[in-house]
């Protein structure tokens, strides 16, 4: 699969690497441009490329969001994303490192509003990238693999998301709807971090609810 990454620091590398090791091809984006990304394209070989951010975009089949989420200048173009799967893994942070009040509304919904008509994922948020990087194991069985939890609204969405993940060696853990979901995966709360497995964060889920 062409996998389009918005982001080029600690997730977005991390993402790409587990991506083309488990087959796909990646097109890389940074706020410098493709020429400041030559290092770490050569260090990932054939199966990366680096663009602008609005070519990223276009190239993906499936859009990461790996940018900070304050700011949104960071995005592609609405029209390049639209009706792509998009997975958002951005958190509300403040440039000085506050959780920002977003009241009844989640940062991915807000990223859903800035980016209409996407089929929107909120996954890879509430995982430390350097766990992401060594805690993926496709040898396990999936309920004893690392969770990582998704919220959406399109099933569609979720499974694609969920295959993803699952080529990477963790195990998808639906919390739901991009609000009632996604409202358990924002900074602060007790899901956020949590080093779980699959098994785990079902059971935490639940306590949760
Ligand atoms: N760090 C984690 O463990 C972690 C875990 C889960 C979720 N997240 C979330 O993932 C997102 C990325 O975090 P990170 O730690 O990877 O951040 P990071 O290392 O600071 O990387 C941010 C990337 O975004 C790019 N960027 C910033 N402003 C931009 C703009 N205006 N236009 C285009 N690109 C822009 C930067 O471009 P340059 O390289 O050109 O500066 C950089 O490549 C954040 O929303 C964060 O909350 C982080």
């Amino acid at each position: 699969m062409k996998i389009g990454i918005i982001g080029a620091g600690n997730i977005g590398r991390t993402m790409a690497r587990l991506f083309i090791a488990a087959g796909h091809e990646v097109a890389l984006s940074n706020s410098r441009g493709p020429e400041s990304l030559k290092e770490i394209i050569d260090e990932l070989g054939p199966n990366a490329r680096a663009e602008t951010v609005d070519n990223a975009a276009a190239f993906g089949e499936v859009v990461l969001l790996a940018v900070p989420w304050r700011s949104p200048e960071a995005l592609p173009h609405p029209d390049l994303v639209a009706n792509k799967v998009v997975i958002d893994a951005m958190n509300p942070y403040s440039a000085d490192s506050n959780v920002i009040d977003l009241g009844e509304s989640t940062s991915s919904e807000e990223t859903a509003r800035r980016l209409p008509d996407t089929l929107l994922v909120k996954a890879f948020n509430t995982i430390w990238y350097k766990h992401l990087a060594e805690q993926g194991d496709p040898a396990k069985p999936e309920a004893e693999r690392r969770a990582i939890f998704i919220a959406s609204d399109d099933p569609s969405a979720k499974t694609v998301v969920s295959d993803l993940i699952r080529a990477i060696g963790f195990a998808p853990v639906d919390a739901g709807s991009l609000h009632d979901g996604g409202r358990k995966l924002q900074p602060d709360t007790p899901l956020y971090g949590k080093e779980l497995t699959a098994t785990q964060a079902q059971e935490a889920l639940a306590e949760h609810n």
